[in-house]
């Protein structure tokens, strides 16, 4: 594997950013950060949608311009994502001067070529999705399924998109890929869409919507949303029309589109639609993950049940922010959606990383002081059962992840834990130790140790900073690519002191007991 691209959606800037909006960002730095393990070069692209109905209403609410709205939010998703360690390579708003350039040129090519043409034309617009909805998909009381909300009438001379040109093509694609959509039970709905499809919108009159960018051969038309959104994926790489980087050359298509269940058709059908219009590859997998609802209800406004991912780590007091992105990334099987609660994000937390994992460390490396001063004997080295195991854990979490499958993979390292802690249970090394057994209690112990060197490394991409804590105590080089990981990691000679022996997670403990995640 020479180079890993994935991206995710670029989130709107009309309001701050919530648990939904983290839980694809770490869903996607988790995989990004597992395949540095595998690849030296991943680009991780993340950013900003900024242009829009949407942004321009609640910049007039505010009494404010779009820019002022845009720039304060956007910072608001950078500083969150800091917060929560997401790593990314590049943060893309598509008020960038490069970016909005190479929109106008993709439209103009796309204009030139006659793949978009000017027509007149009355839809139904749902500000909520930024896109028009076709009548039939409305709810019985004329509302839009996602929104709810009455779609507004709208009559207007726009440029479309010659979309059916592309529906036969995109059709082939998704059947002869069937990864291309992920997860698979998700491509038939596409197909089912695809039936359908009409040419689709992709301006609007600059006097309903002033805040886009300008069509270079129109002054009256600003790009509509979608194909300014879409674009990011390629002009961050630095695609151009006539002369596209070594950059993107390099990266493009990408390995994944990381988004939610919601965009898929834009990601499964317009997407590729406009990409086949340029002429270029198709991006290898789109990944469409479920939503986040908070404590079983969905998360909105109007319920004032919307919570920001860093209310969650001060509340909690999280020095960082290790538990959340465990829990997050492991609250819902591949593509289905997922919950979060306080009381439950403590219980699971608490269970896997402090009473499992941690303590397992702990106790481990506390018995080697105990009995051996901190010392690995050579003697210690022994054939260890765990083995076999934790290499095929290993090959299980890769397969989970060319699958998309973060928490079955979280899983499987839990199971991996949970096995290392059967076996200290098993062996009681400190009934050999009672026993005067020493070489055995000292081979019990380097045995759970090395075995400990592969979860950390395995945990590594989910809680980068509890595996980095993890990893020092055994004297394990993180670095180490899962490919060459071994089962025989802890060097003979003194491992560790008692005063450099710390729990790597601490419980949420009753004196947080009555904290919960505040709701903004
Ligand atoms: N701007 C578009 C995406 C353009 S991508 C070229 C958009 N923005 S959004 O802010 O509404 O959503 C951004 C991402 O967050 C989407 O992938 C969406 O599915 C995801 N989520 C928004 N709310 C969510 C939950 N409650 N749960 C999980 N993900 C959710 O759509």
């Amino acid at each position: 594997m020479e180079k890993y691209y994935l991206t995710t959606a670029i989130d709107y800037v009309n309001g701050a950013p919530h648990i939904g909006h983290a839980y694809e960002k770490i869903l996607t730095d988790i995989i990004a950060r597992h395949y540095t393990q595998r690849c030296d070069d991943v680009y991780f692209l993340t950013g900003t949608d900024e242009h829009g109905i949407k942004i321009q209403k609640t910049a007039a609410e505010k009494g404010i311009t779009p820019k002022e709205l845009c720039d304060e939010n956007a910072q608001k998703f950078k500083n969150a994502w800091k917060a929560l360690d997401i790593d990314y390579t590049k943060f893309i708003r598509t008020t960038d001067e490069d970016h909005k350039k190479i929109v106008q040129k993709i439209f103009d090519k796309l204009l030139k070529q006659g793949d978009i043409y000017k027509h007149s034309y009355e839809g139904l617009y749902c500000t909520g999705c930024e896109c028009f909805l076709n009548p039939k998909d409305l709810t019985e009381d004329g509302l839009c399924p996602d929104h709810l909300k009455k779609p507004e009438v709208v009559k207007e001379e726009n440029y479309f998109f010659k979309l059916t040109k592309y529906k036969d093509a995109i059709i082939k694609h998704i059947k002869e890929h069937p990864d291309f959509i992920v997860p698979e039970f998700r491509a038939n709905e596409v197909i089912n869409q695809l039936e359908d499809i009409q040419d689709i919108s992709v301006s609007r009159a600059k006097t309903n919507v002033k805040w886009g960018i300008d069509v270079l051969s129109d002054d009256e038309q600003s790009i509509y949303v979608w194909i300014d959104a879409l674009s990011n994926y390629i002009t961050a790489l630095g695609y151009d029309t006539e002369n596209p980087s070594e950059n993107f050359k390099k990266y493009w298509p990408a390995d994944v589109h990381v988004i939610g269940k919601d965009i898929l058709k834009f990601h499964s059908i317009y997407w590729p639609a406009f990409l086949l219009a340029l002429d270029l590859p198709l991006p290898k997998h789109i990944f469409a993950h479920g939503w986040i609802t908070i404590d079983e209800s969905k998360m909105s406004k109007s319920l004032g049940n919307v919570i920001s991912p860093t209310s969650v780590l001060e509340s909690f007091n999280l020095e960082h922010p290790d538990a959340f992105r465990y829990y997050m990334a492991t609250s819902a099987p591949c593509g289905r959606d997922g919950n979060y609660s306080d009381d439950d994000f403590k219980e699971k937390v608490n269970a896997h990383l402090a009473n499992s994992m941690g303590n397992l460390l702990n106790r481990t490396l506390s018995m080697l002081v105990k009995y051996f001063d901190g010392e690995v004997k050579e003697e210690f080295k022994s054939e260890n059962p765990l083995a076999k195991k934790a290499l095929g854990t290993v090959q299980i979490v890769k397969n989970h992840f060319d699958n998309f499958e973060i928490a079955e993979a979280g899983l499987e390292i839990t199971s991996l834990v949970d096995a290392a802690n059967k076996y200290v249970q098993d062996t009681a090394p400190w009934s050999l130790a009672k026993e005067g057994k020493m070489t055995e209690c000292g081979q019990v112990l380097v045995n759970v140790l090395d075995i400990m060197c592969i979860i950390a490394s395995l945990i590594y991409p989910y809680c980068p900073n509890i595996a980095s804590d993890m990893a020092k105590q055994l004297s394990f080089d993180l670095n180490t690519k899962l490919d060459d990981l071994k089962t025989d990691n802890i060097k003979c000679g003194k491992l560790i002191s008692k005063e450099d022996i710390k729990p790597v997670f601490l419980r949420l403990d009753s004196e947080f007991a009555d904290k919960s995640a505040k709701k903004s």
